[in-house]
């Protein structure tokens, strides 16, 4: 059975509430209900937690592996613009993670449209509302565990030469 931990940054606590125009009107409750029983459909358990704080998150993806995840979907909230912390954090690990947004990123302030964690993610979805989380699970299970960007053929061609080189070791680079 696949293990998905779902992680929302900070402020998701007040999904409903907050600025419903532009985040919905759905709770955060609601939000990993749907997302439980989507995994649950797939044959996924998956189980959601929150922080307001930086450091928790960062925690949380250090353990991911050793709790027995076989992905993270991660919204990271604001702390995707500028958190180098988290970035290193997913970089470090060697489960596979899909930053998610609610809203689309790419359409809002210009402050917004930069994530620092997305060049080490598996990949982004942005802008589906709760339906970002459950797509970020589908695309957990089309990974088949590798964590590897695949930004270009060109990334994926050098990190499968890394990999043949360092195969048997653990590979410091991501
Ligand atoms: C968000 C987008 C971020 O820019 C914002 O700071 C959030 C929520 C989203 O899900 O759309 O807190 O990550």
């Amino acid at each position: 059975m696949k293990r998905v931990l779902v992680l929302h940054g900070p402020n998701l606590n007040l999904l409903g509430t907050r600025e419903p125009d532009v985040y919905g009107a759905v709770s955060l409750a609601d939000v990993d209900r749907r997302v439980r029983e989507h995994g649950r459909r797939r044959g996924v358990t998956v189980e959601c937690r929150q922080s307001n704080v930086e450091g928790q998150l960062v925690t949380w993806l250090q353990a991911a592996e050793r709790e027995g995840f076989t992905g993270v979907v991660f919204n990271p909230g604001a702390f995707t613009h500028y958190s180098i912390a988290l970035r290193d954090a997913v970089a470090a690990i060697r489960v596979p993670v899909i930053e998610v947004h609610l809203s689309n990123i790419h359409g809002r302030e210009e402050f917004r449209r930069h994530s620092v964690i997305a060049a080490v993610s598996r990949g982004q979805i942005s802008g589906f509302g709760p339906d970002s989380y459950l797509l970020g699970v589908d695309a957990l299970l089309a990974t088949n565990g590798s964590s590897a960007a695949s930004r270009s053929g060109a990334s994926r061609a050098v990190r499968a030469g890394h990999r043949r080189r360092t195969a048997g070791r653990r590979s410091p680079l991501k």
